[in-house]
């Protein structure tokens, strides 16, 4: 069967995808966020996942407030991503691996997650720019399974529920015929708030607390409501809702193998953290 062998949580500001583009890994603004990733790209090197399971928000590309399922999967051949209006370069095409995603599809079902279902998906930068930092030459040695969350159209699904979406996800997968090494990710938050009287809203005691949680109690943060978190968080800061699920993919004790945290990247306060199984 197939099994976890990491979970990737990190944030994912349309602005990295500039910094990439113009090289500015080693700028003293960016380099504090960027030394976040050489330590998981050697895990990575090690440990030669085959597929990614990401677990992001779309922000408008593929959906918009006309159409917004509160989750949705990728079950395509591969995946492309558009200029979604922040003017970042576009990446090389990623390949969809489609028999994980029916299974996954299928099991998320039977296990009561009505979940929508994309034979063709564009991706945004919350499921691209993860992958450059994680394989910066922008080669993709993996095949993808994207599924997004609903975090602009209110009400979003509760972190109660996300976490036991993730538990699906991962009972899924564990149940996937296949020996294929998984990696999860997740990608948003931490708390930013881009809009409105508090635009530039950062609360980094929740964030750190957010992220001890991650580590050994993973269902603390499942005790607020949507608007808690908008209050706790940001507007955007919802976002971290993508870490619950990917997190509770493993919903036991995990090892955290590596951490980052630096305040501000652009609005938000940007986080990255690396778990294995125990
Ligand atoms: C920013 C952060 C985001 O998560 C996003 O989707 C767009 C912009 C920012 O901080 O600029
Ligand atoms: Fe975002």
């Amino acid at each position: 069967m197939a099994k976890i062998v990491g979970i990737m949580n990190t944030s994912h500001v349309p602005a990295i995808g500039g910094a990439i583009h113009k090289n500015l890994q080693q700028d003293p603004y960016w380099k504090p966020f960027f030394d976040g990733f050489p330590p998981i790209q050697g895990w990575l090197d090690r440990v030669k996942p085959d597929i990614v399971v990401s677990v992001y928000n779309d922000h408008g590309l593929n959906f918009f407030l006309d159409k917004q399922p509160t989750f949705a999967i990728g079950a395509a051949p591969e995946y492309t991503s558009e200029d979604e209006g922040w003017g970042i370069p576009t990446m090389p095409s990623f390949p969809g691996d489609e028999d994980l995603s029916w299974h996954i599809r299928a099991n998320l079902v039977r296990d009561e997650f009505d979940i929508v279902t994309c034979q063709e998906m564009l991706v945004d930068h919350a499921f691209t720019l993860p992958m450059a930092l994680l394989w910066p030459h922008q080669k993709w040695p993996v095949k993808s399974v994207p599924i997004s969350v609903n975090t602009v159209l209110f009400p979003l699904p509760t972190a109660r529920r996300c976490y036991k979406f993730g538990e699906a996800i991962g009972r899924a997968i564990a149940s996937f015929p296949s020996d294929a090494k998984v990696l999860v990710i997740g990608s948003g938050g931490l708390s930013h708030q881009l809009e409105g009287e508090r635009a530039g809203f950062i609360n980094k005691a929740f964030d750190l607390k957010f992220m001890d949680s991650m580590v050994d109690d993973p269902m603390w943060a499942t005790q607020f409501s949507d608007l808690d978190l908008v209050e706790q968080t940001g507007n955007e800061g919802v976002e971290l809702l993508s870490w619950l699920v990917a997190r509770a993919t493993l919903p036991g004790r995990v090892k955290l193998v590596h951490s980052n945290f630096h305040i501000p990247i652009s609005n938000t306060a940007a986080a990255t953290m690396l778990f294995e199984p125990l």
